[in-house]
């Protein structure tokens, strides 16, 4: 069965779908069989990686809604291995849906959607919505684990604490098995005092739950760098617009990690 990560932080602009994208294409070129979701309205993972809304009819809205199956709605990326199921900013008509009274499993309807095709990918990354609304949700049901990127900046851990709480109560309620699969730390920037202050404590609280490519090796950290920012502009990953950049090299360590399980 394919392993199933979210991508999740309620806060806006932490490098979620940087992320998504990289550790993507970065797994894909592992030879990893890979499908990136994009359940985020703003469709910023499916644009970067070069498409645009006249490419393709259906996304993952009529996923949901129940119009397509999840087959139906995925497209082959020009990267080997990689797939994606596109979103579209009539995602956001799905949140009045959910809504809806009487609406039974709401927060399950990705999860069995993702059935269908679960046993075709190694890994399904998906990437997720600004919010801590109904898409999160399910697709935080619908995971085996939650990577949670963490911007160097100020404010970095605020609305930490409302993500840990949705990710335990979804635990204690629809997702027994959903495990934090580890923090990672986003746009640190080594000229900034600020920046390694972020990092000291997130080193602090959550050292177990940094990523490494091997134990007791130094944690991966995403550094800030122009390459991974001006990448989505070519509809590409950093890893294939820049390859060997600071950039792309942090993504095929979290890849390396991911794969090995550390
Ligand atoms: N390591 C980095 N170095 C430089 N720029 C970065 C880095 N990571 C992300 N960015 C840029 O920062 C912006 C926000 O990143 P991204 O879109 O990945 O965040 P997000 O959490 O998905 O945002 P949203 O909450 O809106 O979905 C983008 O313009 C992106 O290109
Ligand atoms: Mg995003």
């Amino acid at each position: 069965m394919s392993e199933i990560i979210c991508i999740a932080n309620q806060k806006g602009g932490v490098g979620k779908t940087t992320t998504a994208v990289n550790l993507s294409a970065s797994l894909a070129g592992n030879n990893k069989k890979v499908l990136l979701v994009d359940i985020d309205p703003q469709s910023n993972a499916t644009t970067s990686l070069g498409f645009s809304r006249s490419d393709y009819e259906f996304n993952i809205y009529h996923t949901l809604i129940g119009s397509k199956k999840i087959s139906e709605v995925i497209l082959k990326t020009s990267i080997k291995n990689l797939d994606l199921a596109p979103s579209n900013i009539g995602l956001v008509g799905i949140e009045k849906e959910y809504y809806n009274a009487g609406k039974k499993d709401r927060e399950l309807i990705l999860k069995e959607k993702i059935k269908d095709i679960a046993g075709e990918y190694d890994y399904i990354i998906i990437d997720s919505p600004p919010a801590l609304g109904p898409i999160t949700i399910n697709a935080l049901s619908a995971s085996d684990s939650v990577i949670i990127p963490i911007q160097c900046e100020f404010f970095a851990l605020e609305g930490l604490a409302q993500l840990l709480n949705t990710v335990s109560l979804l635990k204690k309620t629809i997702n027994p098995t959903l495990k934090i699969r580890g923090f990672l730390p986003t746009m640190f920037s080594t000229q900034n005092n600020l920046s390694k202050q972020v990092l000291s404590d997130l080193t602090h609280h959550f050292k177990d739950q940094l990523f490494r490519i091997k134990k007791n090796k130094e944690c991966i950290v995403v550094p800030r760098n122009v390459r991974i920012a001006e990448s989505p502009s070519f509809g590409q990953p950093v890893t294939e617009y820049a390859s060997g950049s600071k950039g792309s090299i942090a993504y095929e360590n979290l890849a390396k990690a991911i794969i090995v399980g550390a």
